[in-house]
């Protein structure tokens, strides 16, 4: 790696409905990567190991009650409180791969009616991915994969909602779709191809980017 360039690790989205096997799928990047020799490290948002994420814990889970907006706030203040560790990560040259960033946070308040730019407001700023995956199931299909239904997002008409939202995300966008119904070996495979040449033009040199440009 030449240190005098602006070479850097890449950063890695992984988006799609809960049940969609973005966590598997992220763990199972990050391995590979790893394998390759790269360094990497494997991030989630919400990050339930904050403050902030201890409160965002308790409202999934249903323990605590607060106001849409509020609530839309806090995960927008979770990943801002990584923002700096992220840069500093990424321009050192580990490669992070998220499981979940801004993109669940708008789809998820505007499947509950909040503004669609009201919510991406908070997000400005924040850094822009490199690549975003999103792992394409119908909320049907997930619904009928196990360990789905204990958190309070995960409602068959309310994913339908988040499935519109992230639509108009992806409108204009570069998102790369997946489909998250082959065979998970399959969707390995499409996925490693598309980060690995992401993380090598980002070791060439790429700028830094904020959100949403
Ligand atoms: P996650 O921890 O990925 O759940 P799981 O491991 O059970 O798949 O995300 C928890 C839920 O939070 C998920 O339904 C999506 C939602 N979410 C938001 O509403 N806003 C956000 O900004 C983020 C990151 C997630």
């Amino acid at each position: 790696r030449d240190s005098s360039s602006n070479s850097r690790g890449a950063l890695v989205v992984l988006e799609g409905l809960d049940r969609c096997g973005k966590t598997t799928q992220a763990s199972r990047l990050a391995q590979y990567l790893e394998g390759l020799g790269h360094s990497v490290e494997l991030w989630r948002f919400p990050d339930r190991t904050t403050s902030v994420g201890q409160m965002i814990s308790s409202y999934l889970s249903n323990e605590s009650q607060l106001d849409d907006h509020t609530i839309h706030l806090l995960f927008s203040a979770n990943r801002w409180e990584k923002r700096s560790l992220m840069e500093t990560k990424l321009k050192g040259g580990t490669t992070i791969i998220l499981d979940r960033y801004s993109y669940s946070g708008v789809a998820f308040s505007c499947a509950k009616g909040l503004n669609f730019e009201w919510c991406k407001a908070p997000e400005v700023g924040l850094l822009a991915p490199d690549l975003v995956l999103y792992l394409n199931i119908s909320p049907k299909m997930a619904a009928e994969r196990k360990g789905y239904g204990s958190e309070r997002y995960e409602q068959i008409e309310f994913q339908n909602q988040v499935v519109e939202a992230y639509r108009d995300l992806m409108i204009g966008s570069n998102w790369q779709i997946v489909d998250a119904c082959q065979p998970m070996e399959v969707i390995e495979k499409e996925l490693q191809e598309i980060v690995l040449d992401c993380v090598k033009k980002c070791q060439n040199g790429a700028p830094l980017s904020d959100l949403w440009s």
